[in-house]
């Protein structure tokens, strides 16, 4: 998508070889029209897959995830982070690893809000290692829904998640897909 790989250009920061810093326009500071592009974008990608809901995690899913959801006209749900688990009952977990902060989350989705046969796009802001597409799968899995696609704004491909997902046979459809960094700049796939 242009808009975003413009975006990416001009205002993203490379961190070392790895990290791309996008905090003015998707991980603290938000671009409401920019994420309602990408919303329009993620919904025509996915219009024609019989969408129930929109599944993302908590905090940086839900922007764009939102603005998916509404350009599909159904829900979005966003699984909640916990250090700690205490009465599990009633929700759906999964532990989620991530490589970044080098700390376990658990997501929690409330059973209330993902049912057996729905239909489900999940939506993250990042796509490096997988771990929370892989623990929004599991929850799914849990509930019994079924996991139609992932839309993700930015993939890195040289890390292992577009891989394992590759792997399950999962649609994914990323927006904006980085191939490397190199000298503090940003190689797009293509
Ligand atoms: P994953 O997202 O594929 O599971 O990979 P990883 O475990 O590496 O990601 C851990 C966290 O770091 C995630 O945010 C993810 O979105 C974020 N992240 C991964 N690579 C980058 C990057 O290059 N730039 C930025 N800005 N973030 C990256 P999170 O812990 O879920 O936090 P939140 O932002 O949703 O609060
Ligand atoms: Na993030
Ligand atoms: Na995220």
């Amino acid at each position: 998508m242009k808009l975003l790989e413009d975006k990416i250009k001009n205002e993203g920061r490379v961190i070392g070889t790895e990290v791309l810093k996008v905090d003015n326009f998707l991980n603290h500071q938000v671009d409401p029209a920019l994420m309602a592009a990408m919303g329009e974008e993620f919904a025509r990608l996915f219009e024609n897959d019989n969408i129930d809901k929109v599944l993302t995690v908590e905090s940086s899913g839900i922007a764009p995830a939102v603005f998916t959801a509404l350009a599909l006209h159904v829900p979005m749900v966003f699984a909640r982070k916990k250090k700690s688990l205490t009465l599990v009952d009633d929700n759906y977990t999964a532990d989620v690893y991530s490589f970044t902060k080098q700390e376990t989350n658990h997501i929690i989705v409330d059973k209330r809000f993902i049912s057996a046969g729905e239909r489900i796009l999940l939506i993250d802001d990042f796509l490096a290692n997988g771990q929370a597409v892989e623990g929004m799968l599991q929850i799914a899995d849990a509930a019994g829904a079924e996991v139609v696609g992932v839309g993700i704004v930015i993939e890195k491909t040289f890390q292992k998640g577009r891989a394992i997902l590759d792997e399950k046979g999962i649609r994914v459809e990323s927006l904006a897909r980085i191939a490397a960094f190199e000298d503090g700049q940003v190689i797009f796939v293509n």
